[in-house]
């Protein structure tokens, strides 16, 4: 069978079945992440107190469960198609030296940043909110850290919104978008230097302005990316055009 020869090897079955995973999950993941932002949250602002309760403990916690092992198979597949590609081993260091490597690390890095917003803010401060509802459903007192952990929670998953628009863009480039660029061999340290220091400083902008780095959680920065879902599709687009555009286009080609 054609799928299964050569079947470790970069290139051949092992590579597509991960990618196949990879899309599964991280349609899903980001699929409930836009229904989150988009569909969700501007639902609930709408809602009586008892319909929201009642919505997230019937809905939210459901989604929240594809949304969080959506997130965790798209992260181990990610892994597995570098790993079948070698490129985690011996070709580590010749790879992410290329145009398609620097294209997957960006990609990778920015999707390993939003798996541990999802985890480490997002689900931990939902686990809250949602407990605290069941509470006071059965006649209990609310969770007073419910209040608390909302916040960080939205601008972490609006942060995740944001970066989710570049990031894609990273996973496709990688592979078909290369032939754009005329020199595919190893990048210069300077130069590459000077890409990645543009990548930290936008992903530094975005990411910390989640986590109230400048100003607190209604920080101007926070505010201007996150205030408004559509404010955050605009930023989203604007980061890639500085990651593509100065990092690619300008610095590296
Ligand atoms: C969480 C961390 C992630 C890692 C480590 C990761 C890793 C990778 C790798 C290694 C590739 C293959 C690049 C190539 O050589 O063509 C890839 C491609 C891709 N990834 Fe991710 N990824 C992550 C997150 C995501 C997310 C959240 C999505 C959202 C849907 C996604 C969607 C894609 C797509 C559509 C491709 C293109 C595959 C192709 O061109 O065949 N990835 N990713």
């Amino acid at each position: 069978m054609e799928l299964f020869r050569d079947f470790f090897e970069p290139g051949y079955g092992a590579e597509l079945l991960s990618r196949w995973g990879h899309y599964l999950a991280g349609v899903t993941w980001i699929g409930l992440l836009y229904y989150f932002n988009f569909v969700q949250t501007p639902a609930f602002a709408e809602m009586t107190a008892e319909s929201r309760s009642e919505a997230l403990r019937k809905i939210t916690w459901r989604a929240l469960w594809w949304f969080r092992f959506g997130a965790l198979l798209t992260l181990l597949t990610g892994l597995m198609i570098l790993g079948f590609q070698k490129n985690l081993g011996s070709d580590f260091s010749t790879y992410f030296q290329t145009v398609p490597g620097t294209s997957i690390a960006f990609g990778a890095i920015v999707g390993i940043t939003m798996f541990t917003n999802v985890w480490v803010i997002i689900w931990p401060a939902q686990k809250i909110v949602i407990g605290s509802a069941e509470r006071v459903a059965a006649g209990g007192e609310a969770d007073p850290r419910a209040a608390t952990v909302a916040k960080p929670a939205a601008r972490a998953s609006r942060a995740n919104t944001l970066m989710s628009i570049p990031m894609l863009f990273f996973m496709a480039f990688t592979t078909h978008g290369v032939d754009l660029f005329r020199d595919t061999g190893e990048i210069g340290g300077d130069t590459l230097l000077v890409a990645w220091i543009v990548f930290v400083v936008v992903l530094a902008a975005i990411e910390g302005a989640a986590l109230g780095w400048f100003g607190g959680y209604d920080g101007p920065l926070a505010k201007v990316f996150f205030d408004d879902h559509k404010m955050t599709i605009m930023w989203g687009f604007v980061a890639w055009v500085v990651l593509y555009f100065v990092a690619f286009e300008a610095i590296i080609a």
